[in-house]
């Protein structure tokens, strides 16, 4: 079931969503190399709870900490573990908080000291996808739209874009219907309606798309080594458009009709 929200849901997300920004920040600025992924975790405990939340991923199907940190081919869901960070790693952090019942998720990905150009192109060109995606998520608009301009933004540089994984609704549940692949054809799949919240998520590799899991159970990697990023936005469809939840102050994006 698709569930409707209301103004002072959405409210209560955005109040989930800052803490989640707050982390990004954090993390962000502590993410240095000689830095482990134990402190990091550590660091966005401290805030979560600091800010009324309680961390969302911790304890989820039995996940064992409070981010997912994914170093190099690491798409999603890496466990942050005694891993020192080096000069020349992409690290995704993914970051779910919960205020009051209801759910805010966000992630980015960032370069640790030096990389090469095309690296910091893939980063760059992820977080792009994840914003045409956005921009898209605007009531009229099909699940289509917002996969086909998330993809379309991969296409040019023959990034592998993730199938097997993908962005999905949120709200008092982390994960809710509608699934939200990052791939469609303009003018088809469900029609989005106002009150709903959805996350955008695209997930883009140097290499190939296929993905494989370690033997923790968890962490996803690309199956042929490559280097992934993954960027992701929790958004409410509002009569005035798409609004990002999960910034420091909740933001209304222009919308492509
Ligand atoms: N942000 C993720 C998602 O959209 C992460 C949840 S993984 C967890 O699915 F298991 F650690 F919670
Ligand atoms: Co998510």
């Amino acid at each position: 079931m698709i569930t409707v929200k209301g103004p002072e849901d959405f409210e209560k997300m955005a109040v989930a969503g800052r803490a989640v920004a707050a982390v990004h920040a954090a993390v962000r600025e502590a993410a240095q190399p000689g830095v482990t992924l134990n402190r990091l975790d550590e660091i966005a405990a401290d805030i979560i709870r600091s800010r009324g939340c309680t961390p969302s991923f911790l304890g989820y199907m039995g996940y064992p900490k409070t981010i997912c940190l994914s170093p190099n081919d690491v798409i999603v869901h890496g466990i942050p573990d005694d891993t020192v960070i080096r000069d020349g790693d992409v690290l995704s952090v993914d970051v779910g908080a919960i205020y009051e019942g209801w759910h805010g998720d966000a992630a980015f990905s960032m370069a640790i000291g030096e990389v090469p150009d095309e690296v910091t192109t893939l980063i760059d060109l992820t977080e792009k996808a994840m914003w045409e995606g956005v921009a898209q998520a605007v009531a009229g608009n099909r699940l289509g739209d917002v996969g086909h301009a998330v993809s379309a933004v991969a296409e040019p540089h023959g990034y592998g874009v993730v199938r097997e994984y993908i962005g999905h609704g949120i709200g008092r549940q982390m994960h809710e219907k509608p699934e939200v692949p990052n791939y469609g054809e303009p003018g088809r799949g469900l029609k989005l309606k106002k009150g709903w919240a959805i996350c955008i998520e695209p997930m883009f590799n140097l290499g190939g798309a296929a993905t494989s899991v370690l033997d923790d159970g968890w962490s996803v990697v690309t199956a042929d080594g490559s280097l992934s990023a993954h960027w992701e936005h929790t958004v409410a469809i509002t009569p005035d458009g798409p609004m990002v939840l999960t910034l420091p102050e909740p933001k209304l994006v222009s919308a492509s009709a």
